[in-house]
């Protein structure tokens, strides 16, 4: 490819996202915003960039995530940065430097912005995607868990997305796990010639990533499940959780075999489904516990827990459901404004300006077009209202105040326009 189409074309597994979509993503980060502030979060912001070692060091040397999908690069001064592939560590990372917990014992956190995962493009999997996650800091209670599931859901709800599947496990601590782990690396290495080079290579170092290969699924039959290996402190809180969800009538199915796909959780860990498509592209939203993170990353020992929510996973779904977005929404009372003649630019312009003066969403091109193509134009932007103004008009001051959807029009006084509009609009 020549390097002018190349410089015309957005890189390899990025969009953009065009006027009519954005409005879409604004309209699920909005319901997001009001319902993290009804159950108490609070924004952060963490940059883009950060230092590779931290997404190393939190989400695990032997991820898909960091052995094969980061964007990394050198800043001038040689150290090795990444674009974030998800928010929890960078969240953590100002959690420990700012000394948040130090200001209060809980801090409910909230984030929306671009990831970065350099994955083979395809339907539901993007380079740059947009996340919406909470992280809740300083509660170790299986409540803390069922309130961030009710929170994703609860979003989820609120754009239309009624039908899901929660799937729901726990994989231990750091007191239980160690033996889970020896019980599955010996299940594992009796079928060691029959699984992927990817796992043979990795399942020393972290067995539990073979249950989260997507090529090894028939292998895995009769492999032993963490649940039935959880200590005695991991399996009450599993439990509770369990009576938690059931007593606010939130469904789950129990998966045996879910660990995800990074090494930072403990104890619950969850994904949530559109109901009846489960496919390693499909999830909505999905989180869990981390309990042990902020400590392995330099902070006091804090428990923690959160989700985040693909935002474009959502809109397909959406889309595919033929649920409406605001993309396909008119602009309910917006007002559009034709000239007719040079002479009635002056006076349209004035009244364009009055319009947005006052709260109307209005538009006009005033560049001498025939009334046919601007009443396309008013058309084709979803207005509701024209005023059309013309020599007649200017002479009589009026206006002719068009319905565009009833299709009629009737000659208006000047002095009388926006209390008819107002009326009109009822
Ligand atoms: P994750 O499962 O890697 O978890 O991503 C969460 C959600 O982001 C997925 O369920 C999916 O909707 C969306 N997603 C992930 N990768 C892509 C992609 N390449 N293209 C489009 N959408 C994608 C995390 O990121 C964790 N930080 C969640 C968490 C927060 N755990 C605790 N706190």
């Amino acid at each position: 490819m020549n390097s002018v189409e190349t410089m015309t074309q957005a890189a390899r597994g990025m969009h953009d996202i065009l006027p009519g979509k954005s409005a879409d993503y604004l309209k699920i980060e909005t319901a997001a915003r009001r319902i993290f502030s009804l159950f108490g979060y609070r924004e952060i912001r963490t940059p883009m960039l950060e230092p590779l070692s931290l997404f190393e060091r939190a989400l695990g040397q032997t991820t898909d995530v960091v052995e094969k999908e980061m964007f990394t690069l050198k800043d001038r001064g040689g150290r090795t940065l990444c674009l974030r592939p998800e928010g929890t560590a960078g969240v953590v990372r100002s959690f420990i430097e700012n000394s948040l917990w130090k200001k209060s014992p809980l801090v409910k956190l909230f984030y929306l912005g671009s990831m970065f995962r350099a994955e083979r493009p395809q339907k539901g999997r993007l380079r740059e995607f947009a996340q919406i996650g909470s992280e809740y800091f300083g509660n170790d209670s299986p409540a803390a868990d069922a309130e961030t599931i009710q929170l994703a859901l609860e979003i989820l709800g609120s754009v239309g997305v009624r039908a899901w599947e929660l799937q729901l496990n726990s994989i231990g601590c750091a007191e239980c796990r160690p033996q889970y782990q020896a019980l599955l690396l010996k299940f594992l290495r009796k079928q060691f010639t029959q699984l992927c080079s990817n796992c043979k290579n990795r399942i020393d170092k972290n067995p539990l990533r073979a249950l989260d290969c997507k090529l090894d699924r028939e292998q895995l039959a009769g492999v032993p499940e963490s649940q039935n290996h959880l200590c005695p402190r991991c399996r009450e809180h599993h439990e509770q959780l369990k009576k938690l969800l059931s007593s606010a009538r939130v469904a789950f199915k129990i998966v045996p075999h879910l660990v995800r796909g990074l090494d930072y959780y403990t104890r619950t860990v969850f994904e949530i489904y559109p109901s009846g498509k489960t496919g390693s592209q499909d999830a909505l939203a999905a989180g869990g516990r981390y309990d042990t993170l902020v400590q392995d990353l330099g902070g006091e020992k804090v428990p923690a827990v959160g989700f985040a929510m693909g935002i474009e996973r959502v809109l397909n779904f959406l889309d595919e459901q033929g649920i409406e977005t605001v993309e396909n929404k008119k602009r309910g009372q917006a007002v559009f404004v034709a000239a007719l003649g040079n002479d009635s630019i002056e006076k349209s312009f004035q009244i364009l300006s009055q319009l947005r003066a006052q709260g109307w969403e209005a538009e006009a091109v005033l560049n001498n077009q025939s009334l046919k193509s601007q009443m396309r134009l008013a058309d084709s932007l979803g207005m509701k209202f024209c005023i059309i103004i013309g020599e007649d008009e200017l002479k009589q001051n009026v206006v002719t105040l068009r319905d565009l959807n009833a299709q009629s029009q009737e000659k208006v006084p000047m002095a009388e326009l926006f209390a008819r509009l107002k009326k009109e609009s009822k």
